[in-house]
């Protein structure tokens, strides 16, 4: 159906709210939780800060779990699932066994903005910006990180398992 066929302006209008929403809808936005989540940089930054003044090497493993994430499928979140009856997660992959850390840096910011602004932030965002606060705390680059990623339901063990080797040429 072409739209330049549609004979009333109301029709048209609904059929782009039905249609074309989710693909706006998923885009990503700087402002994304600015009335939301007003406070979540704040909540970020502090613990990344007290993370980071417990043990400075936590900033390095934020931003190489943030790869990890982005590596298999996008930011999505995957790399933070843990392994069910149904899904092999992505944690116990070659390239991340024993390896990946901080987890839990990431876990307690998502209570505590579950306390802020309670089923709001995914963990994909909280991610994202915990690598930016820690490299930058770290005093390396600052980026602006566009938000609104939806957490993945699924995660992959063989995709993670293509992750580069160290051993590569
Ligand atoms: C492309 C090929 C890459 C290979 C083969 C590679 C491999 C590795 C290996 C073997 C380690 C040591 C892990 C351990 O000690 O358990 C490591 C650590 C690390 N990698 Fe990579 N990496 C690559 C790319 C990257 C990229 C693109 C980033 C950043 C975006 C990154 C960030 C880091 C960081 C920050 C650490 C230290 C993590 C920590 O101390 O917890 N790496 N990498």
């Amino acid at each position: 159906m072409e739209c330049s066929s549609i004979k009333h302006p109301f029709i048209f209008l609904f059929f782009c709210l039905v249609f074309l929403s989710p693909l706006v809808c998923s885009q990503l936005y700087y402002n994304f939780y600015d009335t939301t989540c007003p406070s979540l940089t704040r909540i970020v930054r502090s613990n990344v800060l007290s993370a980071m003044a417990n043990e400075t090497r936590i900033a390095a493993s934020l931003l190489r779990l943030h790869f990890h994430d982005c590596f298999v499928n996008g930011c999505d979140g995957s790399v933070l699932l843990d392994d069910t009856s149904t899904l092999k997660g992505e944690k116990n992959a070659r390239p991340n066994q024993n390896s990946i850390r901080g987890f839990e840096v990431i876990d307690k910011i998502k209570s505590a903005l579950e306390v802020a602004c309670p089923s709001t932030v995914s963990c994909a965002d909280i991610l994202a910006l915990a690598a930016r606060e820690a490299v930058n705390f770290s005093r390396g680059p600052f980026w602006s990180v566009p938000l609104g990623r939806r957490d993945g339901t699924t995660a992959s063990e063989s995709e993670a398992n293509n992750l580069p080797s160290p051993f590569e040429s």
